[in-house]
């Protein structure tokens, strides 16, 4: 599914060289390299300011305490996502509202958004709309946005999948009040371990980020918020700092990937059992995922497993069906896009690497497999 060593095996020198620099200056939290990685992360989402903390979930924890959402708020977002986009808001205190996804993008039905912050209009609950770039692909954030302005509520755009990602022709991270980045090892951009980032346009909000990581103290000993220990560490800002540099060719080898897989399932007449993912228009898709809605999907990822094809399911479990989001009340049949698509796909290998003729197998497998 993910062969990480093949990618490695390009830079291991270098990085093998910067880490020896970093043990050798025995600084090892929030140097040099956190704040280059910082400001070459600023540059290329464009948005203002970057802040590097610990983790994507830790980053959208952050997120939520620098807007002030906490107990009673509440925040909208979609049920089919990694469970930390709804698992920070319950940290916080908070309470998901969760909409349907679309069918074809995956990403929150925006038609749905209106409806829960209309029924919201008296009690004013909701704080934020936290729509999720899913698999490297952004939501529509012309709507979002423009919904978060007419019922004067916050946007946490969750782009820990989304890199790189564009929204008419401007970056994930930079569209929304605060972006969220993932640098876990198998997103786009990777460290060697946890690692991630928050963006945003907002000086006043960049400087709350950046006391908020570091126990909501801007000098040392010295407390004006309560916060936590979110901060990123210089192993990790050199190795991402490296593979920055290469992000746009793996990027493109990503999306050679996807059209590869497109042009064969047509070629091969498979489109009547799988269906590719659907790129928008509006939107620079970086494929951190390669997701297909694939007919008897169970017993294909086990014939995939067999012939040596590794594949993943994302998410078998949309989040509102979680042991621990009973008390906020949804049940089976409360997000049937969703469940569906937690039913019915498949993530299959895209990694920028991937041979031809390893996606020709990979195809030849599934055609096999329906015939
Ligand atoms: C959509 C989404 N949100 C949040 C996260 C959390 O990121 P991390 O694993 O770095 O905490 C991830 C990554 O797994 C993710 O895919």
């Amino acid at each position: 599914m993910l062969d990480l060593s093949k990618q490695y095996a390009t830079i291991e020198k270098e990085v093998l060289r910067e880490i020896a620099k970093v043990c050798k200056s025995q600084w090892f939290v929030l140097g040099k390299h956190v704040k280059g990685l910082e400001e070459e992360i600023a540059k290329y989402t464009g948005a203002k300011y970057a802040i590097g903390v610990s983790s994507g979930s830790d980053a959208i924890t952050i997120a939520l305490m620098a807007l002030g959402i906490g107990k009673g708020d509440e925040v909208i977002t979609t049920p089919y996502t990694f469970f930390s986009t709804a698992g920070s808001i319950a940290l916080v205190g908070a309470k998901a509202v969760f909409v349907d996804i679309d069918p074809v993008t995956y990403n929150i039905d925006v038609d749905a958004i209106e409806g829960a912050l209309e029924r919201d209009k008296k009690r004013r609950r909701i704080k934020a709309i936290m729509p999720v770039h899913l698999y490297g692909q952004a939501a529509d954030m012309t709507k979002i946005n423009a919904l978060a302005r007419k019922y004067g509520v916050k946007v946490i755009e969750d782009a820990a999948q989304a890199i790189g990602a564009t929204y008419k022709s401007k970056g994930a991270g930079s569209l929304g009040t605060i972006g969220c980045f993932s640098f876990y090892p198998t997103k786009n951009l990777g460290g060697f371990g946890d690692a991630g980032m928050v963006t945003t346009n907002n000086k006043a909000l960049a400087k709350k980020l950046s006391m908020l990581r570091v126990h909501g103290s801007s000098r040392r000993y010295y407390h004006d918020l309560v916060g936590m220990n979110g901060r990123l560490d210089e192993i990790q800002a050199v190795v991402l700092r490296i593979k920055l540099k290469k992000l746009d060719k793996w990027s493109r080898a990503r999306k050679k990937n996807a059209a590869l897989y497109a042009k064969l399932f047509k070629a091969e007449g498979l489109l009547e059992k799988v269906t590719p993912p659907v790129e928008d228009s509006d939107c620079g898709h970086v494929y951190n995922q390669y997701v297909i809605r694939a007919k008897k999907r169970d017993a294909l990822k086990d014939y995939l497993a067999k012939n040596g094809v590794g594949s993943d399911i994302y998410y078998p479990v949309p989040l509102h069906l979680q042991a621990c989001f009973k008390d906020w009340g949804y049940k089976k049949g409360s997000f049937p896009v969703s469940e569906g698509a937690a039913r019915e796909t498949l993530a299959l290998p895209i990694y920028p690497e991937l041979t031809v003729k390893e996606i020709e197998y990979v195809v030849a497998t599934i055609k096999k497999f329906y015939s």
